[in-house]
């Protein structure tokens, strides 16, 4: 199996690196499942300040990120790799979903080498779709910036690697294979929290009907 890389462009990796090395994230990496490399966008800014933004033609607010850095932080990676796939979150690309999730964890495409590009400032140049293979966005609101959205594409992205999550391979996986069914609700100890109890169907012991209850106590994704 292939081993899955994320390559993050950003101006902002202390924004990302905690989460990347904490609990699953660091777990999936620390067992070779995925590998997660930075570059750094100012690293290939413009002129003795670095520049990576500058204003847009035809006037308005704001500050774009320019051709020129986000080229050559792009390139510097296909040189490495010229299979790797860009990825661009962005509010105006297509809505992520489980099964694009599911498509990038098998290796879409045949790359197992994702690169998210992460915008900052007010937008982008619209030349640099021309290097984008993937415009993704979290949902109809708008975020300050690329880098939750990257972790949230990587984090759904990386669970549904096997290996990655426990044992039993998690029903939660499973839960959103078939027509995006939601998971049913679950109890553990105690019993009795506060009055309020465990549906008495799961201490039955009747795997048959413990299974139905599941099933019509699965959420349907809205
Ligand atoms: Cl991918 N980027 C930004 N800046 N805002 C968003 C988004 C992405 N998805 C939803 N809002």
């Amino acid at each position: 199996m292939n081993m899955i890389k994320f390559t993050i462009i950003t101006l902002f990796q202390e924004a990302l690196k905690p989460y990347l090395e904490s609990s699953m994230m660091y777990k999936a990496a620390h067992k070779g499942l995925v590998e997660f490399d930075f570059v750094d966008l100012r690293e290939f800014g413009l002129g003795p300040h670095k520049s990576v933004d500058d204003t847009p033609y035809g006037g308005g607010d704001g500050m774009l990120l320019r051709c020129e850095p986000v080229f050559n932080a792009i390139e510097s990676v296909k040189k490495k790799n010229p299979k790797a796939k860009v990825i661009l979150p962005t509010p105006v690309g297509d809505i992520w979903n489980q099964d694009m999730a599911r498509k990038f964890a098998n290796g879409n495409d045949s790359s197992c080498h994702y690169v998210i590009l992460c915008p900052h400032y007010e937008g982008y140049d619209e030349r640099i779709l021309s290097i984008v293979d993937y415009k993704v966005s979290l949902g109809k609101y708008v975020l300050t910036g690329g880098e939750l959205p990257a972790l949230i594409i990587i984090d759904s992205v990386v669970r549904l690697i096997p290996g990655v999550l426990g044992g039993e391979n998690s029903a939660a996986i499973e839960s959103f294979s078939d027509g995006d069914n939601l998971e049913y609700p679950q109890y553990t100890k105690p019993y009795d929290f506060r009055g309020m109890t465990v549906p008495d169907v799961l201490l039955s012991g009747n795997h048959g009907e413990i299974a139905k209850w599941r099933k019509s106590h699965s959420g349907k994704a809205k």
